[in-house]
């Protein structure tokens, strides 16, 4: 893979045209961001969890080019020094770690099935509140590494006030869109019939005069073409 591609790149001096070696670079690159290793813990990387409850911290991994022996591990922000939670090595694909736990109250859930790398937090305290980096490193790309930051809240209980503030505000705005659509269809309502009021009113207008055909082209003709139907 790698030969082929110093050989392309060594082509590149006999290219006439050095744009063509400049997007092959550029394709390269790009492929190359495509394949790096990344580290996910989900869209929402927070949880507000009530304090003695058992949180599921969430992290997987993906690399197009797949992993071999790839590092992974947890660490907990203890106020600016990372607190090593657990770490392990990857194998392959097919094969489950073997994890070390520096923490307590900490269970390894995840598997390499699904390229999981979860942990699971027992009985939570106020003191395990803070940020969990999850960071891997994979060897078959170069020993490239990422990280990603779920942040957990510990909370005496779940906000009530919060929850009812939400409706309130729920509320508000559902029923400030409800109002808005029903003032727009009112006046697209209205303006309709102020239209209808209109024409009817042109239409006698013209009908009942008959001669002013001048006035606009459109209502004119229309009123040409109308009249004698009408008369
Ligand atoms: C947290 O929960 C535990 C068990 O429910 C309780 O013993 C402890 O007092 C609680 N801590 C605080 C600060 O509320
Ligand atoms: C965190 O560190 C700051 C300064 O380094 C210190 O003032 C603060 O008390 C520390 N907080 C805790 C919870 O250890
Ligand atoms: C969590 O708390 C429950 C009840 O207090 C206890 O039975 C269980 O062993 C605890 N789990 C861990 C991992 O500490
Ligand atoms: C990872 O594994 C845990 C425990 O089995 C599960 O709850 C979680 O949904 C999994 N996450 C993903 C993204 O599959
Ligand atoms: C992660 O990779 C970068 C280069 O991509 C390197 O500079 C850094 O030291 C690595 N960090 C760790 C913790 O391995």
């Amino acid at each position: 893979m790698e030969s082929w591609i110093y050989g392309v790149l060594h082509r590149c001096t006999h290219f006439r045209d050095i744009v063509h070696c400049g997007l092959f670079i550029g394709l390269l690159l790009g492929i190359w961001q495509a394949t790096a290793l990344e580290m996910s813990v989900g869209k929402i990387p927070f949880i507000e969890a009530v304090n003695g409850s058992t949180v599921l911290l969430p992290c997987t991994y993906a690399s197009c080019i797949g992993i071999k022996n790839l590092y992974f591990n947890w660490q907990y922000d203890d106020n600016g020094t990372m607190e090593k939670v657990c770490e392990a090595v990857i194998p392959n694909e097919n094969m489950e770690p073997h994890v070390n736990i520096f923490r307590e109250r900490v269970e390894f859930v995840g598997t390499s099935k699904t390229s999981n790398v979860s942990i699971l937090l027992w009985n939570i305290t106020f003191d395990d509140e803070g940020q969990y980096t999850c960071y891997g490193r994979n060897p078959k790309e170069k020993g490239r590494n990422h990280s990603a930051i779920f942040t957990l809240i510990v909370v005496d209980k779940l906000r009530v006030v919060d929850n009812t503030l939400t409706l309130i505000i729920a509320a508000a705005v559902g029923g400030s869109i409800g109002l808005l659509m029903a003032f727009m269809l009112l006046k697209n309502f209205t303006l309709y019939v102020l239209a209808k009021i209109e024409e009817k009113n042109k239409e006698c207008l013209v009908s009942s005069s008959g001669i002013d055909n001048t006035e606009n082209g459109l209502s004119g003709s229309k009123a040409g073409s109308k009249t004698p139907k009408k008369a």
